[in-house]
């Protein structure tokens, strides 16, 4: 054998630029290394080929489709006036004033527009082809290939243009993120039982101490034991008692294997609101890579990010303002200063390929759509694929064809000029037409949602004290005024998200020490669904995912949401969700709490403002 070897000039440049994912296929569940490509899947890709007799696919004639078009009347991109990305931009006012004119190119940017999914379109190209033909008929497990093709396109450009290893993300569709959280369990755990496997088996996933439950919920009954992670205001902590290193570095084998997963909404989490700074996801990221954790970041609330909470929250509690941090300095950039201006997903720090990053549709579109998408390494991305192939197949052609016209539209002739000189390799993955109205959207809902935030804060920061006149001590100050101060609760303005996480101090209540903290949580949650307070707030229990956190500290705590209720009701349900604290607070007599009705009152339960948004969504 030789002992040199000839490398080509590609191989060397490659090996010197970005390596290649890591291999973490041992993590893989039994079920899911076994999985072979969909034998009827595999022929897809010959369906396409034109003038193909296709007597070879089972599907059912198009043809004899009961719907001859879907259409739709839909918003304008423009409908909701964004927010400055930079509070203290000093054009921010005229800016702000220019986005707010109703008429952009001399359109009423509040009026609809009207889409069409034609029966059969004429267009060739399948990645640019949305019709009811192709939509409504057995397709890819990937995803309709125009919603597909641009949604990977939009990832891998715009959304996340500096994954660091080679070759880039791939992305498959789901049936919005708790799909997507199914089929990464699936991808992931061998279901334990208790009785049947060995305890150094069982597997663990850590999550933020509190936490969606809808996402545990999956996981505990494959037998996942379930580790929370310590949280502050940003999210998990890396070091510290309790912090990410602890939990790792002194697991106890005894418990069951060492977590090899790790679940986490770093954007206005879900409930907490917290929201993870670059360096945080740096120091937790090699956390993960010295154990081999892969990370499941779960991101519906990423675009809801809210720069003007840190300077209000310091205006409102008359501190000063602290200076703007600089939120990342990656290489390239997505050419949209409302994305660039955002904190970046863990993906720009996966030099190991073990990010796993859901996202959904449901809080940019709509819950009911059913559709969003996970990227990962590729190799992650295949087993995915096949999971899809053999259950949900792909989300529903309707919700995908209607999807794509929404977001790609009619395609502008500048766009079209600039998809044809594009390689084949490229012409796959490339068809954002639309993007600019996309990020539009995008920014203007972030507007929206930001305004609601400050407008429950401002309501919630009037009440959180309890005032009161006291009777001075001293003759010689008998002109003073003695107010007595008792915070009654505490929060943060929401960084990110659709949530004001409620911490309760029910140990300055005057009956603390007399009726325990749980009970009295209980009552208050009661006594703020009566008349006239009317309002249904989540009990930080639903969100606590185990028992001994529940028992602890769960009952502290309550979650707003500003999303759901209207905008004015949110305001409204605010100050009387400050106001039945207060009430609350001025309750003195033992049994005249007791009293509180320890049921809901059904006739009441149709006027309550649901401030939870369905409790634990
Ligand atoms: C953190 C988190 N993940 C996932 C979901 C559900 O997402 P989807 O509708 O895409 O399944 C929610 C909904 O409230 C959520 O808060």
């Amino acid at each position: 054998m030789a002992d040199f070897e000839y490398v080509s000039k590609r191989e060397a440049t490659e090996q010197t630029g970005p390596k290649p994912p890591l291999d973490l296929s041992h993590h893989l569940s039994r079920v899911t290394a076994a999985r072979k490509e969909s034998a009827i899947k595999k022929f897809y890709q010959y369906f396409q080929i034109p003038g193909i007799g296709n007597l070879a696919g089972g599907l059912p004639n198009a043809s004899l489709f009961p719907f001859d078009t879907l259409e739709a009347q839909i918003a304008q991109p423009e409908r909701w006036t964004p927010t400055p990305n930079d509070p203290n931009d000093p054009y921010k006012d005229l800016s702000q004033k220019l986005e707010k004119t109703s008429l952009k190119n001399g359109r009423d940017v509040t009026s609809s527009t009207h889409i069409t999914v034609p029966h059969t379109s004429a267009v060739k190209n399948p990645m640019q082809k949305i019709d009811i033909t192709s939509a409504l008929q057995y397709g890819t497990a990937q995803g309709y290939p125009p919603l597909f093709s641009f949604l990977r396109q939009f990832t891998r450009e715009v959304l996340h243009p500096n994954v660091p290893y080679a070759g880039g993300p791939e992305i498959n569709l789901t049936c919005g993120s708790t799909d997507g959280m199914a089929k990464t369990l699936e991808a992931f755990t061998d279901v334990w039982s208790e009785e049947r496997d060995w305890v150094r088996e069982r597997p663990g996933m850590l999550c933020e101490e509190f936490a969606y439950m809808n996402a545990l919920q999956a996981a505990a009954p494959r037998g996942v034991q379930i580790v929370p992670v310590a949280i502050d205001l940003e999210g998990m902590l890396p070091y510290g008692p309790g912090g990410l290193e602890d939990v790792l570095e002194n697991w106890d084998d005894s418990k069951g294997k060492r977590p090899h997963l790790m679940y986490t909404v770093t954007i206005g989490q879900n409930p907490t609101s917290g929201t993870l700074s670059v360096k945080r996801r740096k120091e937790l990221y090699e956390i993960c890579s010295k154990y081999d954790v892969i990370i499941i970041e779960d991101d519906p609330y990423w675009y809801l990010q809210f720069p003007s909470a840190v300077g209000k929250e310091a205006e409102a509690r008359n501190l000063p303002t602290p200076a703007p941090q600089p939120i990342h300095q990656f290489a390239k950039k997505s050419g949209y200063a409302f994305i660039d201006s955002l904190v970046p997903s863990y993906l720009n720090v996966d030099y190991d390929g073990r990010v796993i990053r859901l996202d959904t549709f449901s809080k940019t579109v709509a819950p009911g759509c059913r559709v969003g998408w996970i990227t990962a390494q590729p190799a992650i991305i295949e087993r995915i694929l096949r999971i899809t192939e053999c259950s949900t197949q792909q989300p529903s052609g309707f919700v995908q064809s209607m999807l794509s016209e929404l977001i790609m539209g009619p395609q502008p002739a500048l766009a079209v000029a600039e998809f044809s000189k594009k390689s084949k390799k490229d012409q796959l993955a490339f068809t954002g037409w639309e993007t600019a109205g996309w990020v539009r959207w995008l920014a203007g809902l972030r507007g929206n949602y930001e305004n609601r935030m400050n407008r429950m804060c401002t309501q919630l920061e009037e009440g959180r004290f309890l005032l009161k006149q006291k009777t001075p001590n001293r003759t010689a100050d008998a002109d003073w005024a003695v107010i007595s101060k008792t915070k009654m609760f505490s929060f943060d303005w929401p960084r990110a998200g659709m949530f004001v996480w409620v911490h309760m101090h029910y140990d300055t209540h005057p009956l603390a020490g007399v009726v325990p903290g749980p009970k009295m949580s209980e009552l208050l949650w009661v006594f703020l669904t009566t008349v006239p307070y009317l309002v249904l707030a989540s009990p930080g229990a639903v969100f606590s995912p185990t028992e001994e956190i529940r028992a602890e500290k769960g009952w502290q705590y309550f979650r707003l949401c500003f999303a759901a209720v209207d905008e004015e009701e949110v305001e409204k349900s605010s100050k009387r969700f400050a106001e039945g604290i207060k009430a609350f607070w001025l309750i003195k007599d033992k049994k005249e709490m007791e009293d509180i009705e320890p049921e809901i009152n059904q006739d009441n339960l149709a006027q309550v403002a649901d401030l939870g948004m369905g409790m634990a969504c």
